[in-house]
Protein backbone atom coordinates (compact mmCIF):
# COMPACT_ATOMS: atom_id res chain seq x y z
CA UNK A 1 0.00 0.00 0.00
CA UNK A 2 2.94 1.94 1.12
CA UNK A 3 1.31 4.65 2.22
CA UNK A 4 2.68 5.60 5.79
CA UNK A 5 0.33 6.22 8.86
CA UNK A 6 1.79 7.30 12.41
CA UNK A 7 -0.01 7.08 15.55
CA UNK A 8 0.34 9.05 18.68
CA UNK A 9 -0.15 7.94 21.77
CA UNK A 10 -0.04 3.63 22.83
CA UNK A 11 -2.84 3.96 25.67
CA UNK A 12 -5.99 2.08 24.45
CA UNK A 13 -6.61 3.99 21.59
CA UNK A 14 -3.58 3.51 19.74
CA UNK A 15 -3.63 0.19 20.45
CA UNK A 16 -6.74 0.04 18.72
CA UNK A 17 -5.81 2.10 16.02
CA UNK A 18 -2.90 0.02 15.30
CA UNK A 19 -4.80 -3.54 15.27
CA UNK A 20 -7.24 -1.89 12.98
CA UNK A 21 -4.54 -0.53 10.38
CA UNK A 22 -2.75 -3.33 10.18
CA UNK A 23 -6.07 -5.30 9.18
CA UNK A 24 -6.23 -3.03 6.05
CA UNK A 25 -2.38 -3.54 5.01
CA UNK A 26 -0.79 -0.53 6.52
CA UNK A 27 2.39 -1.15 8.39
CA UNK A 28 1.53 1.80 11.34
CA UNK A 29 4.35 3.73 13.47
CA UNK A 30 3.17 4.06 17.10
CA UNK A 31 4.70 6.95 18.98
CA UNK A 32 4.78 6.66 22.83
CA UNK A 33 6.19 8.86 25.05
CA UNK A 34 6.30 6.53 28.20
CA UNK A 35 8.38 3.20 28.59
CA UNK A 36 4.99 1.40 27.95
CA UNK A 37 1.53 0.50 26.91
CA UNK A 38 -1.50 1.33 28.69
CA UNK A 39 -1.91 5.06 29.01
CA UNK A 40 -3.70 6.34 32.13
CA UNK A 41 -3.86 2.70 33.60
CA UNK A 42 -0.07 2.78 33.77
CA UNK A 43 -0.53 4.74 36.99
CA UNK A 44 -3.28 5.38 39.15
CA UNK A 45 -4.17 5.81 42.82
CA UNK A 46 -4.27 2.97 44.33
CA UNK A 47 -8.01 2.64 45.47
CA UNK A 48 -9.30 2.60 41.14
CA UNK A 49 -10.93 0.48 39.51
CA UNK A 50 -12.99 0.64 36.61
CA UNK A 51 -16.29 2.26 36.71
CA UNK A 52 -17.58 0.95 33.67
CA UNK A 53 -18.84 -2.62 34.16
CA UNK A 54 -16.05 -5.10 32.40
CA UNK A 55 -18.33 -6.63 29.96
CA UNK A 56 -18.83 -3.21 28.50
CA UNK A 57 -15.14 -2.19 28.50
CA UNK A 58 -13.83 -4.58 26.75
CA UNK A 59 -12.34 -5.47 23.24
CA UNK A 60 -15.23 -6.81 21.12
CA UNK A 61 -12.62 -9.76 19.66
CA UNK A 62 -10.86 -9.97 23.02
CA UNK A 63 -12.53 -11.08 26.35
CA UNK A 64 -11.68 -10.59 29.85
CA UNK A 65 -9.43 -13.62 31.07
CA UNK A 66 -11.62 -15.79 32.94
CA UNK A 67 -9.80 -14.94 35.91
CA UNK A 68 -11.24 -11.66 36.17
CA UNK A 69 -14.39 -11.88 37.78
CA UNK A 70 -15.24 -8.96 39.40
CA UNK A 71 -17.32 -6.62 37.47
CA UNK A 72 -15.51 -3.62 38.63
CA UNK A 73 -11.58 -4.66 37.51
CA UNK A 74 -8.90 -2.89 39.21
CA UNK A 75 -6.07 -0.81 37.67
CA UNK A 76 -3.63 -3.48 37.56
CA UNK A 77 -6.06 -6.00 36.03
CA UNK A 78 -6.98 -3.33 33.10
CA UNK A 79 -3.65 -2.85 32.69
CA UNK A 80 -2.93 -6.51 32.37
CA UNK A 81 -5.88 -6.95 29.89
CA UNK A 82 -5.03 -4.06 27.66
CA UNK A 83 -1.54 -5.40 27.50
CA UNK A 84 -2.27 -9.18 26.84
CA UNK A 85 -4.59 -7.89 24.21
CA UNK A 86 -1.56 -6.15 22.20
CA UNK A 87 0.71 -9.17 22.50
CA UNK A 88 -1.89 -11.05 21.74
CA UNK A 89 -2.25 -8.95 17.88
CA UNK A 90 1.45 -8.69 18.12
CA UNK A 91 1.45 -4.89 18.08
CA UNK A 92 4.42 -4.22 20.38
CA UNK A 93 6.39 -4.07 17.21
CA UNK A 94 5.31 -1.64 15.70
CA UNK A 95 5.54 1.17 18.83
CA UNK A 96 8.50 3.35 19.27
CA UNK A 97 8.38 3.99 23.54
CA UNK A 98 10.05 6.52 24.79
CA UNK A 99 9.40 8.50 21.96
CA UNK A 100 7.33 11.95 22.12
CA UNK A 101 5.79 13.78 19.34
CA UNK A 102 6.75 17.42 20.33
CA UNK A 103 4.81 19.37 17.25
CA UNK A 104 3.36 18.09 14.13
CA UNK A 105 2.94 20.44 10.92
CA UNK A 106 1.28 19.97 7.29
CA UNK A 107 3.23 20.69 4.29
CA UNK A 108 2.09 20.24 0.30
CA UNK A 109 -0.79 23.06 0.68
CA UNK A 110 -0.64 27.12 1.31
CA UNK A 111 -3.47 28.05 3.64
CA UNK A 112 -5.47 29.82 0.95
CA UNK A 113 -5.63 26.89 -0.70
CA UNK A 114 -6.78 24.79 2.32
CA UNK A 115 -9.41 27.61 3.05
CA UNK A 116 -11.04 27.35 -0.47
CA UNK A 117 -11.78 23.50 -0.57
CA UNK A 118 -15.21 21.87 -0.81
CA UNK A 119 -13.89 18.85 -0.03
CA UNK A 120 -11.82 16.99 2.61
CA UNK A 121 -7.99 17.25 1.95
CA UNK A 122 -9.54 18.65 -1.50
CA UNK A 123 -10.81 15.16 -3.00
CA UNK A 124 -12.61 14.01 0.17
CA UNK A 125 -9.69 11.06 0.41
CA UNK A 126 -7.67 10.17 3.51
CA UNK A 127 -4.41 10.51 1.34
CA UNK A 128 -2.94 13.03 -1.07
CA UNK A 129 -0.27 13.02 -3.55
CA UNK A 130 1.37 16.03 -2.48
CA UNK A 131 0.49 16.74 1.28
CA UNK A 132 2.74 15.07 4.15
CA UNK A 133 2.48 15.39 7.96
CA UNK A 134 6.06 16.37 9.21
CA UNK A 135 7.02 15.78 13.10
CA UNK A 136 9.74 15.83 15.37
CA UNK A 137 9.95 12.97 17.56
CA UNK A 138 12.44 13.03 21.18
CA UNK A 139 14.03 9.93 22.54
CA UNK A 140 12.93 11.07 26.31
CA UNK A 141 16.12 8.60 26.79
CA UNK A 142 19.04 9.95 24.82
CA UNK A 143 17.11 13.28 24.24
CA UNK A 144 18.34 12.87 20.68
CA UNK A 145 15.18 14.32 17.83
CA UNK A 146 14.74 12.61 14.83
CA UNK A 147 12.11 14.19 11.82
CA UNK A 148 9.17 12.34 10.35
CA UNK A 149 7.54 12.62 7.02
CA UNK A 150 4.12 10.54 6.83
CA UNK A 151 0.93 10.37 4.53
CA UNK A 152 -1.38 10.11 7.59
CA UNK A 153 -1.85 11.08 11.99
CA UNK A 154 -4.08 9.47 14.08
CA UNK A 155 -3.80 11.26 17.31
CA UNK A 156 -4.65 9.10 20.06
CA UNK A 157 -3.00 11.09 23.15
CA UNK A 158 -5.52 10.91 25.62
CA UNK A 159 -7.63 13.27 27.26
CA UNK A 160 -7.43 12.65 31.05
CA UNK A 161 -3.15 12.72 31.51
CA UNK A 162 -0.55 15.38 31.27
CA UNK A 163 -2.27 18.77 31.30
CA UNK A 164 -4.22 19.57 34.46
CA UNK A 165 -6.76 22.09 34.95
CA UNK A 166 -5.73 24.50 37.06
CA UNK A 167 -8.16 27.43 38.32
CA UNK A 168 -6.98 30.99 38.26
CA UNK A 169 -7.23 33.20 40.73
CA UNK A 170 -6.57 36.68 41.15
CA UNK A 171 -3.31 37.96 42.62
CA UNK A 172 -2.75 37.85 46.11
CA UNK A 173 -5.39 35.29 46.34
CA UNK A 174 -3.47 31.97 44.29
CA UNK A 175 -1.36 29.51 46.05
CA UNK A 176 1.39 31.80 46.12
CA UNK A 177 0.21 33.50 49.42
CA UNK A 178 -0.60 29.70 51.49
CA UNK A 179 1.76 28.15 53.32
CA UNK A 180 0.37 25.07 52.73
CA UNK A 181 1.22 22.71 49.72
CA UNK A 182 -0.93 22.50 46.49
CA UNK A 183 -0.95 20.03 43.51
CA UNK A 184 -2.82 18.36 41.32
CA UNK A 185 -4.88 15.13 41.64
CA UNK A 186 -2.58 13.99 38.77
CA UNK A 187 0.40 14.48 40.87
CA UNK A 188 -0.99 12.19 43.77
CA UNK A 189 -1.63 9.80 41.22
CA UNK A 190 1.86 9.59 40.31
CA UNK A 191 3.15 8.95 43.37
CA UNK A 192 3.67 5.23 44.28
CA UNK A 193 0.93 3.85 47.30
CA UNK A 194 3.28 4.30 50.33
CA UNK A 195 4.46 7.74 49.56
CA UNK A 196 0.67 8.65 48.44
CA UNK A 197 0.16 7.46 51.98
CA UNK A 198 2.47 9.17 53.78
CA UNK A 199 2.35 12.77 52.08
CA UNK A 200 -0.95 13.02 53.33
CA UNK A 201 -0.89 11.23 57.09
CA UNK A 202 -1.03 13.84 59.80
CA UNK A 203 -2.03 17.30 57.49
CA UNK A 204 -5.82 18.88 56.79
CA UNK A 205 -6.30 18.30 53.15
CA UNK A 206 -8.76 19.59 51.42
CA UNK A 207 -9.83 18.32 48.18
CA UNK A 208 -11.37 20.52 45.48
CA UNK A 209 -13.60 18.88 42.99
CA UNK A 210 -16.50 16.51 43.20
CA UNK A 211 -16.13 14.12 40.47
CA UNK A 212 -14.50 10.37 40.30
CA UNK A 213 -10.29 11.53 41.11
CA UNK A 214 -12.01 13.22 44.13
CA UNK A 215 -13.99 10.83 45.47
CA UNK A 216 -11.33 8.52 45.72
CA UNK A 217 -8.98 11.18 46.91
CA UNK A 218 -10.74 12.00 49.94
CA UNK A 219 -11.44 8.48 50.33
CA UNK A 220 -7.88 7.64 50.65
CA UNK A 221 -7.61 10.38 52.75
CA UNK A 222 -10.06 9.48 55.22
CA UNK A 223 -8.70 6.16 55.28
CA UNK A 224 -5.00 7.44 56.25
CA UNK A 225 -6.24 9.93 58.49
CA UNK A 226 -9.27 9.05 60.13
CA UNK A 227 -11.45 11.77 62.28
CA UNK A 228 -8.08 13.21 63.44
CA UNK A 229 -7.51 14.78 60.60
CA UNK A 230 -11.04 15.27 58.48
CA UNK A 231 -10.77 15.62 54.68
CA UNK A 232 -12.56 18.60 53.42
CA UNK A 233 -13.93 18.57 49.72
CA UNK A 234 -14.64 21.49 48.45
CA UNK A 235 -17.05 21.20 45.85
CA UNK A 236 -19.05 23.84 42.76
CA UNK A 237 -21.55 21.51 41.79
CA UNK A 238 -23.30 18.28 43.87
CA UNK A 239 -23.29 15.32 41.10
CA UNK A 240 -25.52 11.65 40.84
CA UNK A 241 -22.29 9.93 41.27
CA UNK A 242 -23.63 6.32 41.70
CA UNK A 243 -23.49 3.58 44.30
CA UNK A 244 -24.47 1.06 41.92
CA UNK A 245 -26.04 0.41 38.24
CA UNK A 246 -28.85 -1.19 39.84
CA UNK A 247 -31.31 1.40 40.28
CA UNK A 248 -34.70 0.35 42.79
CA UNK A 249 -33.38 -3.02 41.09
CA UNK A 250 -33.46 -2.13 37.06
CA UNK A 251 -30.06 -2.21 35.51
CA UNK A 252 -29.14 1.32 34.24
CA UNK A 253 -28.47 -0.28 30.70
CA UNK A 254 -31.95 -1.11 30.24
CA UNK A 255 -32.79 2.34 31.42
CA UNK A 256 -30.23 4.69 28.98
CA UNK A 257 -28.14 2.09 27.06
CA UNK A 258 -31.00 0.21 24.86
CA UNK A 259 -32.99 1.96 21.32
CA UNK A 260 -35.65 2.46 23.24
CA UNK A 261 -34.35 4.89 25.57
CA UNK A 262 -32.62 6.62 22.83
CA UNK A 263 -36.38 7.14 21.25
CA UNK A 264 -36.91 9.04 24.41
CA UNK A 265 -34.37 12.10 23.58
CA UNK A 266 -34.20 14.22 20.41
CA UNK A 267 -31.04 13.16 18.38
CA UNK A 268 -28.96 15.03 16.02
CA UNK A 269 -30.20 14.41 12.22
CA UNK A 270 -33.24 12.78 13.24
CA UNK A 271 -36.30 13.04 10.93
CA UNK A 272 -39.94 14.29 12.03
CA UNK A 273 -40.90 11.08 13.15
CA UNK A 274 -38.44 10.36 15.65
CA UNK A 275 -38.74 14.05 16.84
CA UNK A 276 -42.47 13.59 17.07
CA UNK A 277 -41.61 10.40 19.15
CA UNK A 278 -39.06 12.08 21.33
CA UNK A 279 -41.74 14.82 21.98
CA UNK A 280 -44.48 12.64 23.08
CA UNK A 281 -42.03 10.10 24.79
CA UNK A 282 -40.41 13.21 27.04
CA UNK A 283 -42.51 12.58 30.29
CA UNK A 284 -41.34 9.22 30.31
CA UNK A 285 -37.69 10.39 29.52
CA UNK A 286 -38.97 12.54 33.15
CA UNK A 287 -40.26 9.74 35.04
CA UNK A 288 -36.58 7.50 33.89
CA UNK A 289 -34.65 9.79 35.33
CA UNK A 290 -36.65 10.52 38.56
CA UNK A 291 -36.42 6.99 38.79
CA UNK A 292 -32.77 6.81 39.06
CA UNK A 293 -32.78 10.00 40.92
CA UNK A 294 -35.21 8.92 43.53
CA UNK A 295 -32.76 5.88 44.29
CA UNK A 296 -29.84 7.38 44.31
CA UNK A 297 -30.89 10.36 46.87
CA UNK A 298 -32.30 7.47 49.22
CA UNK A 299 -29.34 4.91 49.06
CA UNK A 300 -26.43 7.33 49.71
CA UNK A 301 -29.18 9.44 51.72
CA UNK A 302 -28.23 12.45 49.95
CA UNK A 303 -31.06 15.30 51.44
CA UNK A 304 -29.54 14.67 55.12
CA UNK A 305 -26.52 16.14 53.36
CA UNK A 306 -27.67 19.03 51.51
CA UNK A 307 -25.51 16.83 48.30
CA UNK A 308 -29.22 16.64 45.86
CA UNK A 309 -28.45 18.23 42.55
CA UNK A 310 -30.24 20.74 41.17
CA UNK A 311 -29.97 19.14 37.64
CA UNK A 312 -31.15 15.44 36.20
CA UNK A 313 -29.56 12.44 36.16
CA UNK A 314 -30.30 12.22 32.46
CA UNK A 315 -28.11 15.49 32.02
CA UNK A 316 -25.40 13.51 34.23
CA UNK A 317 -25.69 10.38 31.75
CA UNK A 318 -25.70 12.44 28.64
CA UNK A 319 -22.48 14.23 29.63
CA UNK A 320 -20.48 11.31 30.56
CA UNK A 321 -20.31 12.92 34.18
CA UNK A 322 -21.25 8.99 35.86
CA UNK A 323 -18.80 8.57 38.58
CA UNK A 324 -19.12 5.57 41.01
CA UNK A 325 -19.35 6.46 44.89
CA UNK A 326 -16.21 4.94 46.43
CA UNK A 327 -18.20 2.12 49.20
CA UNK A 328 -19.04 3.81 52.22
CA UNK A 329 -18.23 7.26 51.52
CA UNK A 330 -21.10 8.70 53.05
CA UNK A 331 -20.34 6.74 56.06
CA UNK A 332 -17.01 8.93 56.74
CA UNK A 333 -19.26 12.40 55.88
CA UNK A 334 -21.85 11.15 58.77
CA UNK A 335 -19.06 10.30 60.84
CA UNK A 336 -17.40 13.34 60.56
CA UNK A 337 -13.93 12.23 59.05
CA UNK A 338 -14.72 13.74 55.22
CA UNK A 339 -16.28 17.39 55.22
CA UNK A 340 -18.58 18.29 52.22
CA UNK A 341 -17.89 21.99 51.82
CA UNK A 342 -19.75 23.94 48.77
CA UNK A 343 -18.04 27.02 47.16
CA UNK A 344 -20.32 27.52 44.15
CA UNK A 345 -18.19 30.34 42.67
CA UNK A 346 -15.14 30.90 43.52
CA UNK A 347 -12.10 30.19 46.13
CA UNK A 348 -9.34 31.81 46.98
CA UNK A 349 -6.41 31.41 49.07
CA UNK A 350 -5.08 32.79 52.23
CA UNK A 351 -1.84 31.75 54.36
CA UNK A 352 -3.68 29.15 56.57
CA UNK A 353 -6.24 27.94 54.15
CA UNK A 354 -8.89 28.37 51.85
CA UNK A 355 -11.15 30.94 51.66
CA UNK A 356 -14.37 30.49 50.49
CA UNK A 357 -16.66 33.40 48.70
CA UNK A 358 -18.97 34.83 50.82
CA UNK A 359 -17.16 33.15 54.10
CA UNK A 360 -15.56 35.34 57.20
CA UNK A 361 -13.32 32.30 58.31
CA UNK A 362 -11.04 29.91 56.14
CA UNK A 363 -11.10 26.69 55.87
CA UNK A 364 -7.29 25.67 57.60
CA UNK A 365 -5.86 23.30 55.38
CA UNK A 366 -1.88 21.93 55.53
CA UNK A 367 -2.51 20.52 51.32
CA UNK A 368 -4.51 21.24 49.07
CA UNK A 369 -5.58 18.66 45.98
CA UNK A 370 -7.10 19.76 43.02
CA UNK A 371 -8.73 17.42 41.61
CA UNK A 372 -10.23 19.79 39.16
CA UNK A 373 -10.03 17.28 35.93
CA UNK A 374 -7.76 18.04 32.76
CA UNK A 375 -7.08 20.47 29.85
CA UNK A 376 -7.52 17.72 26.65
CA UNK A 377 -8.51 20.21 24.54
CA UNK A 378 -5.10 22.27 24.93
CA UNK A 379 -3.48 19.02 24.90
CA UNK A 380 -4.73 18.25 21.34
CA UNK A 381 -4.81 22.09 20.34
CA UNK A 382 -0.98 22.63 21.47
CA UNK A 383 0.43 19.18 19.00
CA UNK A 384 -0.17 21.42 16.48
CA UNK A 385 2.33 23.91 15.38
CA UNK A 386 0.23 26.02 13.15
CA UNK A 387 -1.64 28.34 14.61
CA UNK A 388 -4.64 27.66 11.56
CA UNK A 389 -4.92 24.55 12.78
CA UNK A 390 -4.75 25.39 16.73
CA UNK A 391 -7.87 27.03 16.16
CA UNK A 392 -9.77 24.65 13.99
CA UNK A 393 -9.28 21.69 16.23
CA UNK A 394 -9.99 23.73 19.38
CA UNK A 395 -12.83 25.41 17.21
CA UNK A 396 -15.60 28.06 19.53
CA UNK A 397 -15.16 28.24 23.04
CA UNK A 398 -19.16 27.86 22.89
CA UNK A 399 -19.18 24.68 21.38
CA UNK A 400 -17.72 21.52 21.22
CA UNK A 401 -14.98 20.18 19.50
CA UNK A 402 -15.74 19.97 15.99
CA UNK A 403 -15.17 16.67 14.80
CA UNK A 404 -17.24 15.12 12.26
CA UNK A 405 -18.09 11.57 13.79
CA UNK A 406 -15.99 12.94 16.54
CA UNK A 407 -12.95 12.09 15.02
CA UNK A 408 -11.94 14.43 12.18
CA UNK A 409 -11.85 18.29 11.34
CA UNK A 410 -12.97 18.59 7.47
CA UNK A 411 -10.57 21.23 7.18
CA UNK A 412 -7.57 19.10 8.98
CA UNK A 413 -6.36 17.14 5.73
CA UNK A 414 -5.34 13.13 6.57
CA UNK A 415 -5.54 13.27 10.16
CA UNK A 416 -7.73 11.63 12.84
CA UNK A 417 -8.34 12.21 16.27
CA UNK A 418 -9.48 9.20 18.52
CA UNK A 419 -10.38 9.00 22.22
CA UNK A 420 -11.36 12.80 22.75
CA UNK A 421 -15.16 12.77 22.97
CA UNK A 422 -16.45 10.77 25.89
CA UNK A 423 -18.98 7.91 26.49
CA UNK A 424 -19.33 6.16 29.28
CA UNK A 425 -17.32 3.09 28.34
CA UNK A 426 -14.52 5.03 26.18
CA UNK A 427 -12.77 1.38 25.24
CA UNK A 428 -15.59 0.34 23.36
CA UNK A 429 -16.04 3.62 21.77
CA UNK A 430 -12.57 3.83 20.75
CA UNK A 431 -12.89 0.14 18.90
CA UNK A 432 -15.92 1.84 16.90
CA UNK A 433 -13.98 4.76 15.95
CA UNK A 434 -10.65 2.93 14.77
CA UNK A 435 -13.00 0.64 12.67
CA UNK A 436 -14.62 3.70 11.57
CA UNK A 437 -11.45 4.96 10.82
CA UNK A 438 -9.48 2.07 9.25
CA UNK A 439 -12.19 1.21 6.46
CA UNK A 440 -11.85 4.97 5.67
CA UNK A 441 -8.33 4.97 5.37
CA UNK A 442 -8.89 1.42 2.97
CA UNK A 443 -11.08 3.45 1.15
CA UNK A 444 -14.53 1.63 1.75
CA UNK A 445 -16.06 4.91 2.08
CA UNK A 446 -15.72 9.02 1.26
CA UNK A 447 -16.15 11.83 3.17
CA UNK A 448 -19.35 13.79 2.15
CA UNK A 449 -18.72 17.89 1.82
CA UNK A 450 -16.75 19.87 4.21
CA UNK A 451 -20.31 21.86 4.66
CA UNK A 452 -21.93 18.55 5.11
CA UNK A 453 -19.80 17.53 7.69
CA UNK A 454 -19.93 21.16 9.40
CA UNK A 455 -23.83 20.93 9.72
CA UNK A 456 -23.31 17.23 11.01
CA UNK A 457 -21.31 18.75 13.79
CA UNK A 458 -23.61 21.04 14.26
CA UNK A 459 -26.10 18.93 15.09
CA UNK A 460 -24.30 17.16 17.59
CA UNK A 461 -23.00 20.49 19.19
CA UNK A 462 -26.99 21.45 19.66
CA UNK A 463 -27.67 18.20 20.80
CA UNK A 464 -25.12 18.44 23.46
CA UNK A 465 -26.38 21.48 24.41
CA UNK A 466 -29.43 20.54 24.74
CA UNK A 467 -28.81 17.38 26.96
CA UNK A 468 -25.62 18.17 28.74
CA UNK A 469 -26.21 21.95 30.09
CA UNK A 470 -22.91 23.40 30.98
CA UNK A 471 -21.05 20.45 30.57
CA UNK A 472 -21.51 20.14 26.87
CA UNK A 473 -18.03 20.61 26.12
CA UNK A 474 -16.98 17.13 27.56
CA UNK A 475 -18.63 15.99 24.28
CA UNK A 476 -20.34 12.85 25.08
CA UNK A 477 -22.27 10.69 23.21
CA UNK A 478 -22.75 8.04 25.72
CA UNK A 479 -26.42 8.54 26.27
CA UNK A 480 -26.65 8.16 22.56
CA UNK A 481 -24.13 5.46 21.74
CA UNK A 482 -26.51 3.26 19.26
CA UNK A 483 -27.59 6.22 16.97
CA UNK A 484 -24.04 7.21 16.96
CA UNK A 485 -23.15 3.90 16.22
CA UNK A 486 -25.50 3.69 13.61
CA UNK A 487 -23.98 6.40 11.46
CA UNK A 488 -20.71 4.20 12.10
CA UNK A 489 -21.90 1.58 10.74
CA UNK A 490 -24.00 3.28 7.66
CA UNK A 491 -21.01 4.80 6.52
CA UNK A 492 -19.00 1.32 6.73
CA UNK A 493 -21.72 -0.37 4.89
CA UNK A 494 -22.52 -2.61 8.05
CA UNK A 495 -26.21 -3.52 9.32
CA UNK A 496 -26.73 -1.06 11.98
CA UNK A 497 -29.03 -3.48 13.67
CA UNK A 498 -27.62 -5.82 15.74
CA UNK A 499 -29.83 -7.96 17.70
CA UNK A 500 -31.80 -10.71 16.82
CA UNK A 501 -35.92 -9.84 17.20
CA UNK A 502 -38.26 -6.46 17.57
CA UNK A 503 -37.87 -6.40 21.49
CA UNK A 504 -34.39 -7.29 21.55
CA UNK A 505 -33.38 -4.67 19.06
CA UNK A 506 -35.36 -2.63 21.23
CA UNK A 507 -34.76 -3.49 24.73
CA UNK A 508 -31.53 -5.20 25.14
CA UNK A 509 -29.08 -2.78 26.09
CA UNK A 510 -25.74 -2.61 22.92
CA UNK A 511 -21.97 -3.25 23.58
CA UNK A 512 -18.98 -4.14 22.22
CA UNK A 513 -19.67 -7.78 21.71
CA UNK A 514 -22.35 -6.50 19.10
CA UNK A 515 -20.00 -5.29 16.45
CA UNK A 516 -18.00 -8.49 16.64
CA UNK A 517 -17.87 -8.78 12.44
CA UNK A 518 -19.49 -6.65 10.48
C1 LIG B 1 -7.90 7.07 36.40
C2 LIG B 1 -8.80 6.90 35.22
C3 LIG B 1 -9.76 5.91 35.21
C4 LIG B 1 -10.62 5.77 34.13
N1 LIG B 1 -11.64 4.85 34.20
C5 LIG B 1 -12.46 4.71 33.14
C6 LIG B 1 -13.53 3.76 33.19
O1 LIG B 1 -13.76 3.10 34.19
N2 LIG B 1 -14.33 3.66 32.11
C7 LIG B 1 -14.14 4.39 30.99
O2 LIG B 1 -14.89 4.24 30.02
N3 LIG B 1 -13.15 5.29 30.93
C8 LIG B 1 -12.32 5.47 31.97
N4 LIG B 1 -11.32 6.41 31.93
C9 LIG B 1 -11.15 7.18 30.71
C10 LIG B 1 -9.87 6.67 29.98
O3 LIG B 1 -9.24 7.84 29.67
C11 LIG B 1 -10.22 5.74 28.81
O4 LIG B 1 -10.97 4.65 29.25
C12 LIG B 1 -9.02 5.17 28.06
O5 LIG B 1 -8.21 4.31 28.82
C13 LIG B 1 -8.23 6.27 27.40
O6 LIG B 1 -7.33 5.71 26.49
P1 LIG B 1 -6.59 6.62 25.42
O7 LIG B 1 -5.66 5.72 24.70
O8 LIG B 1 -7.58 7.35 24.60
O9 LIG B 1 -5.79 7.70 26.24
P2 LIG B 1 -4.55 7.53 27.34
O10 LIG B 1 -4.80 6.31 28.10
O11 LIG B 1 -4.50 8.81 27.99
O12 LIG B 1 -3.31 7.28 26.38
C14 LIG B 1 -2.68 8.32 25.67
C15 LIG B 1 -1.24 7.90 25.40
O13 LIG B 1 -0.64 8.86 24.54
C16 LIG B 1 0.68 9.11 24.97
N5 LIG B 1 1.04 10.45 24.48
C17 LIG B 1 0.41 11.62 24.76
N6 LIG B 1 1.01 12.63 24.10
C18 LIG B 1 2.03 12.09 23.38
C19 LIG B 1 3.00 12.63 22.50
N7 LIG B 1 3.04 13.92 22.21
N8 LIG B 1 3.91 11.79 21.95
C20 LIG B 1 3.89 10.45 22.22
N9 LIG B 1 2.98 9.89 23.07
C21 LIG B 1 2.05 10.70 23.62
C22 LIG B 1 0.57 9.04 26.49
O14 LIG B 1 1.84 8.78 27.07
C23 LIG B 1 -0.41 7.88 26.67
O15 LIG B 1 0.25 6.64 26.78
C24 LIG B 1 -10.47 6.61 33.00
C25 LIG B 1 -9.50 7.61 33.01
C26 LIG B 1 -8.69 7.77 34.11
C27 LIG B 1 -7.70 8.88 34.13
N1 LIG C 1 -12.27 4.56 36.98
C1 LIG C 1 -11.90 5.36 37.95
O1 LIG C 1 -11.84 4.94 39.08
C2 LIG C 1 -11.52 6.81 37.68
C3 LIG C 1 -10.74 7.49 38.62
C4 LIG C 1 -10.39 8.82 38.34
C5 LIG C 1 -10.81 9.43 37.17
N2 LIG C 1 -11.57 8.73 36.28
C6 LIG C 1 -12.02 9.33 35.02
O2 LIG C 1 -11.07 10.29 34.60
C7 LIG C 1 -11.74 11.43 34.06
C8 LIG C 1 -11.33 12.68 34.84
O3 LIG C 1 -11.90 12.62 36.15
P1 LIG C 1 -11.56 13.72 37.25
O4 LIG C 1 -12.38 13.43 38.45
O5 LIG C 1 -10.11 13.83 37.39
O6 LIG C 1 -12.02 15.11 36.57
P2 LIG C 1 -13.46 15.63 36.11
O7 LIG C 1 -14.37 14.50 35.86
O8 LIG C 1 -13.21 16.56 35.00
O9 LIG C 1 -14.02 16.44 37.38
C9 LIG C 1 -13.46 17.66 37.74
C10 LIG C 1 -14.07 18.15 39.04
O10 LIG C 1 -13.40 19.36 39.40
C11 LIG C 1 -14.35 20.38 39.60
N3 LIG C 1 -13.76 21.66 39.20
C12 LIG C 1 -13.24 21.99 37.99
N4 LIG C 1 -12.80 23.26 38.02
C13 LIG C 1 -13.05 23.73 39.26
C14 LIG C 1 -12.84 24.98 39.91
N5 LIG C 1 -12.29 25.99 39.27
N6 LIG C 1 -13.23 25.11 41.20
C15 LIG C 1 -13.81 24.08 41.85
N7 LIG C 1 -14.04 22.87 41.29
C16 LIG C 1 -13.67 22.71 40.02
C17 LIG C 1 -15.55 20.00 38.75
O11 LIG C 1 -16.68 20.63 39.30
P3 LIG C 1 -18.02 21.02 38.48
O12 LIG C 1 -18.67 19.74 38.11
O13 LIG C 1 -18.77 21.83 39.42
O14 LIG C 1 -17.54 21.78 37.26
C18 LIG C 1 -15.56 18.48 38.95
O15 LIG C 1 -16.17 18.14 40.16
C19 LIG C 1 -13.22 11.12 34.10
O16 LIG C 1 -13.61 10.52 32.90
C20 LIG C 1 -13.32 10.09 35.21
O17 LIG C 1 -14.42 9.25 35.08
C21 LIG C 1 -11.94 7.44 36.53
Amino acid sequence: MGKKVAIIGAGASGLLACKYTLSKGFQPIVFESASTIGGVWTKTIETTKLQTPREVYQFSDFPWPSSVTEDFPNQHQVLDYIKSYAHHFDLLKHIKFNTEVCGIEYEGSSEDEMQARSLWGGSGEPFSSKGKWKFVVEDKQSLSTEIYVVDFVILCIGRFSDVPNIPEFPSNKGPEVFDGEVIHSMDYAAMDYDSARRFVRGKQVTVVGFQKSALDIAMECSNTNGLEHPCTVLYKTEHWNVPDYLPWGVPLACLYLNRFSELLVHKPGEGILLSLLATILSPLRWAFSKFVESYITKKLGLAKYGMVPKHSFLQEISSCLISTVPEKFYDRVQEGSIILKKSPSSFSFCQEGILVEGESSHVKTDLVILATGYRGDKKLKDIFVSPTFQDYIAGSPNATLPLYRECIHGRIPQLAVIGFSESVSNLYTSEMRCRWLAELLGGTFKLPSIKEMEKDVEKWDEYAKRYSGKYYRRSCIGALHIWYNDQLCKDMGWNPRRKKGLLAELFEPYGPTDYVSS
